[in-house]
């Protein structure tokens, strides 16, 4: 059902910190919105501090591919059309740990979960008023980077490598989908800076009692830090791909904006789902795709690739194919082919 006014807008990770907020401030406004949360409790105290039946929460554990798909097709059922998809979701490991999918935690649920709910609510987006994506990450910072050998961190896993280096497919990931032409929806990476939310999520106390001190002296108040946000779902920016650090322009020029990476880091996310949907799950076949398509030098490895160039792949499912719009993520067409990845970057 599409509501007279307002808009349908859909935040993952919107229970709590930024997303809740947003969610609040939207419903405000009288729209629609669709919150996606892994914790029941957090759902709860959303709804009743929300007491709104324009409000919707949808229990999901967004790290796994399965669980992706189960929105998409929830949203599908229920929605002809979205205008905002807002990406908020993210959890800091400190030890690291495999997803359902064998995946990386961080990886899976930082990036791969924007990356499926990006492109597959496409069609849905594609049949919205204005539609927009804003994925709030980390755009402008260049610490960090993708390790093209070993994207999974099996060898060498830090809490804060891992969320740097899904804050910099984050990035990739915005590039690459703006440079996909006939989508409608505008792609916004936001940047929030030090925000006074999320610092209760750190599993070891001491951490989260620094990081809640830091906070309290240093950080920018929630509301102010997703005003931005909750502004662009009213008047997204005509530009295909905007990047905002802080309320300042990115560079575009950025390494970390590079075109050939992203093509590169699209690459190896659609072979990666095409493995786990042909249930590649042996720990050595798939482990070859975790380890990434590339020599370890940075270049890529051919044998490591799922499909040869000049081969066919066919797309994942989508919420709703319409025409005119492809449901794959990586093609502009129901059948995608194969190309090699950039040796570059
Ligand atoms: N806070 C900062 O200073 C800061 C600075 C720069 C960038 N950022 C970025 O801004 C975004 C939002 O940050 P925040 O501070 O608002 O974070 P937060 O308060 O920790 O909120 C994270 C959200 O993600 C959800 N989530 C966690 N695991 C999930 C899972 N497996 N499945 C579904 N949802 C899950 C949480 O809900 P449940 O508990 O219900 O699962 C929660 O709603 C993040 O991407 C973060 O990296 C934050």
């Amino acid at each position: 059902m599409r509501p007279d006014s307002g808009k349908t807008v859909v935040i993952s990770g919107g229970t709590n910190g930024m997303g809740r907020a947003t969610a609040l401030a939207r419903l405000a406004r009288g729209d629609r919105v669709v919150v996606i949360g892994s914790d029941e409790a957090r759902g709860r105290a959303l709804r009743e501090a929300a007491d709104s039946p324009r409000l919707d929460f949808l229990r999901a554990d967004l790290s796994s591919i399965a669980e992706n798909e189960r929105i998409v097709a929830r949203l599908g059922e229920e929605h002809d059309a979205l205008d905002a998809l807002l990406l908020f979701a993210n959890r800091v490991n400190p030890k690291r740990r495999e997803t359902v999918d064998g995946l990386e935690s961080t990886f899976a649920l930082y990036y791969l979960s924007r990356y499926l709910l990006g492109h597959r609510l496409r069609p849905l987006l594609d049949a919205g008023r204005d539609p927009l994506i804003v994925n709030v990450a980390g755009v402008g910072n260049t610490a960090g980077r993708v390790h093209w050998n070993d994207p999974q961190l099996t060898g060498s896993y830090g809490q804060v490598r891992a969320q740097l280096q899904a804050g910099r497919a984050n990035d990739l990931l915005g590039v690459a989908f703006a440079e996909r032409a006939e989508g409608r929806a505008r792609y916004v990476l936001y940047h929030p800076g030090f925000t006074r939310s999320g610092v209760d999520g750190h599993p070891n106390p001491v951490v989260r009692g620094a990081l809640r001190g830091l906070a309290r002296l240093f950080a920018r108040p929630v509301e102010e830090a997703v005003r931005p946000v909750v502004r662009w779902v009213d008047e997204p920016p005509a530009e295909r791909l905007t990047a905002v650090d802080r309320g300042r322009p990115v560079d575009r020029s950025l390494s970390t904006l590079d075109p050939g990476a992203a093509a590169r880091l699209a690459e190896y996310t659609e072979a990666l789902l095409e493995e786990r949907r042909r249930g590649v799950t042996s720990r050595g076949a798939a482990s070859s795709r975790r380890r990434g398509p590339s020599t370890g030098d940075g270049r890529p490895t051919r044998g490591a690739r799922p499909c040869t160039p000049g081969s066919t792949s066919s797309p994942p499912n989508s919420a709703r194919s319409s025409p005119g719009t492809s449901p794959a993520p990586g093609g502009s067409s129901p059948t995608r082919r194969c190309r090699r990845p950039p040796r570059s970057s």
